[in-house]
C-alpha cells in the first residue's frame, strides 16, 4: 500500500514538476520570442527566425529594446538595420518625451505612447506629439544573422555620425 502511494506522489510531483516547467516554458516564449544569448552586458539576439510587422521586445541594460522586422513593402529608411535583405526598425522602446514605453500597432505601422499621445512611425521617428525626435538606436554589431546589442559596430558609427540617433 505504501508503495502504492509513493508511487502516486512521485508520479503527481513529476506531473506538477512537468506542468510548471510547460509555464515557465509558454512565459518564456512570451517575453523572449527571439533566441537570444545574454552575457557581460552584451545581448546577442538571432534575427533569422524574426516575422516581418511583429514586435519582438529584447531587454538590454534593463531597458526594453523593439526589434521590428519591417514588411517589405515598406520604404528603405536610413535607420533601418540591414541584414541581408530583411530591414529592421531597432530602438530602444523608452518615449523620447518622458520616457514611458510605447505599444506598436501593426495594423497602422506605428507605435503610439499613451502617456501624452505621442506617435512614432515604423521607423521610430516622432511623427506626433510631443516626442521631440525619434526612438534612440542602442549600440550594436551585426554579425551574420545575429544582432549583438551593447557592441559598436560600423553601420552603428555610421548612423552615430550621421545624426540618426544620440548615443545611449
Ligand atoms: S512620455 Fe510619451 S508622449 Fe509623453
Amino acid at each position: 500500500m505504501s508503495n502504492r502511494r509513493d508511487f502516486m506522489g512521485m508520479a503527481l510531483g513529476g506531473f506538477t514538476a512537468l506542468g510548471g516547467i510547460a509555464a515557465l516554458y509558454a512565459m518564456k516564449r512570451t517575453w523572449d520570442p527571439l533566441p537570444s544569448v545574454k552575457a557581460a552586458g552584451f545581448t546577442t539576439i538571432d534575427l533569422s527566425a524574426a516575422e516581418e510587422n511583429v514586435l519582438n521586445v529584447e531587454k538590454w541594460r534593463g531597458k526594453p529594446i523593439f526589434v521590428l522586422k519591417k514588411p517589405k513593402k515598406d520604404k528603405p529608411d536610413p535607420r533601418d538595420v540591414v541584414i541581408g535583405d530583411a530591414h529592421f526598425s531597432i530602438t530602444v522602446g523608452l518615449c523620447t518625451h518622458l520616457g514611458c514605453i510605447p505599444a506598436y500597432f501593426p495594423g497602422e505601422e506605428k507605435f503610439k505612447c499613451a502617456c501624452h499621445g505621442g506617435e512614432y512611425d515604423v521607423n521610430a521617428k516622432n511623427i506626433f506629439g510631443p516626442p521631440p525626435r525619434p526612438l534612440d538606436i542602442p549600440p550594436f554589431k551585426i554579425d551574420g544573422t545575429k544582432l549583438v546589442l551593447g557592441e559598436t559596430g560600423p553601420e552603428y558609427e555610421k548612423m552615430l555620425a550621421d545624426g540618426l540617433t544620440l548615443k545611449v
